[in-house]
């Protein structure tokens, strides 16, 4: 057992086995100062130096007696607070995409650079031609550098394959990355990211080939428990996204919708319809659509360094808290719309530009991020019972790490109680 003591400010999350907080308790991060947790793969203790220093505890742990202490960690003037949930990457791609970056500097838009056949498409024919290997090196290498930066669980998406083949290549990579990181990775079916060039005259006949060919074998290989899609102007109606959505639903697949990104077609409105786990993106979600959305607990995944990157409006976070909405919290990472893996990063963007208050942004980027992959009960707070996915900052306080901005705050980090 690992014990961590004198901790400067301990953030819990603490959610009392419960999976979110929404309104004003997103703000209430159970902070403990001048605290302590002992912890194996999962948690055994949390409390305050007097607690732990009081005999009556020690006992109650058993410390003396059988389950000795195995390492003691002095956090004096340091922060623990969870692991970070990413529950929204596409992590595994292959190539670049700094030329079509430096032309949107220059004013050229997302919008037009995918309809000239860039985009998505530049990454898919990227991943066409890459190896298997090729792939799942570029995302090990971004999965542990996003560990270094605090992160512990991750969604990833497929997507860029955009055929069966290299679609299922990408799935087969995610789970070798996952097979190679200590963090925990689930991943998400995006066939229908965007329309590939051999069917761009005829994109419902990708759809057919998308339920038809490509969700059975998704299935039957069981590399993927959740499906999505981009749902927008120039990708996929509602009606087409629906046709998709369904037919993984049939299959025991969860769904989720990169929704109200580029314009707003209706896309948070039909996840709501469908019980979708998450709705994600959400610039351009309207009153109507957060009530939809609120009233059938399909969680907000706000991405802010897509809006920065390409300078879209931010969501608007505010009124989405103060509806009482499940606000989450992720990364986008991506080569095309926001190529960060760090979490803290973000936490930055969405307190200057979103705003969101400091401890507000904690909760979303823990609980409500693994409340976005249904496996709440497992992570994304530290409670006695869960995973012991915990990080250590070597900051006095939690605000610091977005005060002090630009810069990684890490000092180690554990999964499930092993130090990585
Ligand atoms: O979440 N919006 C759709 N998909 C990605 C962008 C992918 C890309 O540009 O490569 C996103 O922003
Ligand atoms: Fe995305």
């Amino acid at each position: 057992m690992i014990l961590l003591t004198n901790i400067a400010s301990l953030v819990t999350v603490d959610a009392s086995g419960g999976f979110c907080k929404t309104g004003p308790a997103m703000r209430d991060i159970g902070e403990i100062k001048n605290a302590a947790i002992l912890f194996e793969h999962t948690i055994r203790w949390i409390g305050s130096m007097e607690e732990w220093n009081s005999t009556a505890f020690r006992e109650w742990v058993d410390v003396d007696g059988g389950e000795a202490v195995t390492e003691e960690i002095d956090c004096t003037g340091m922060t623990v607070m969870p692991g970070f949930v990413d529950s929204h990457t596409h992590i595994a791609f292959a190539g670049s995409r700094s030329h079509e970056f430096a032309r949107r500097l220059s004013g050229v838009p997302y919008s037009r650079i995918a309809a000239e056949g860039g985009g998505i498409l530049t990454t898919m024919k990227a991943v066409r031609e890459s190896s298997l290997d090729e792939i799942v090196e570029i995302g090990a290498t971004l999965v542990s550098s996003a560990v270094e930066h605090g992160t512990t669980t991750f969604e990833i998406k497929s997507g860029y394959g955009l055929s069966a083949e290299s679609e299922l290549k990408l799935l087969e990579a995610i789970k070798l990355i996952g097979d190679e990181t200590p963090a925990d990775v689930h991943a998400t079916f995006l066939g229908a990211h965007d329309v590939p060039p051999e069917y761009r005259s005829s994109p419902d006949q990708y759809i057919d080939l998308i339920v038809s060919d490509m969700l059975p074998k998704v299935r039957e290989q069981g590399i993927a428990t959740a499906c999505d899609v981009f749902t927008d102007i120039g990708f996929f109606t509602v009606e087409q996204s629906e046709t998709v959505l369904h037919a993984a639903q049939k299959l025991g697949l969860e769904v989720r919708v990169h929704a109200d990104e580029i314009a707003n077609i209706g896309a948070s409105q039909m996840a709501a319809r469908l019980g979708a786990l998450s709705a994600d993106h959400l610039e351009h979600s309207s009153i109507e659509d957060m009530v939809a959305m609120r009233e059938k607990g399909v969680v907000a995944t706000l991405l802010p360094g897509t809006a920065y990157t390409l300078r879209l409006p931010y969501p608007n976070a505010r009124t989405m808290i103060d509806k009482g909405l499940i606000v989450a919290l992720a990364t986008d990472c991506n080569p095309g719309s926001c190529f960060t893996e760090n979490m803290q990063t973000i936490l930055s963007l969405a307190c200057i530009n979103m705003g969101m208050s400091i401890e507000e942004a904690i909760t979303a980027s823990t609980l409500h991020g693994a409340h976005a992959l249904r496996i709440g009960s497992q992570t994304g707070s530290l409670e006695v019972g869960k995973h012991a996915d915990l990080v250590i900052y070597d900051v006095e306080s939690y605000t610091d790490i977005i005060y002090h901005f630009g810069t990684n705050h890490v000092y180690t980090v554990f999964i499930r109680g092993e130090e990585v």
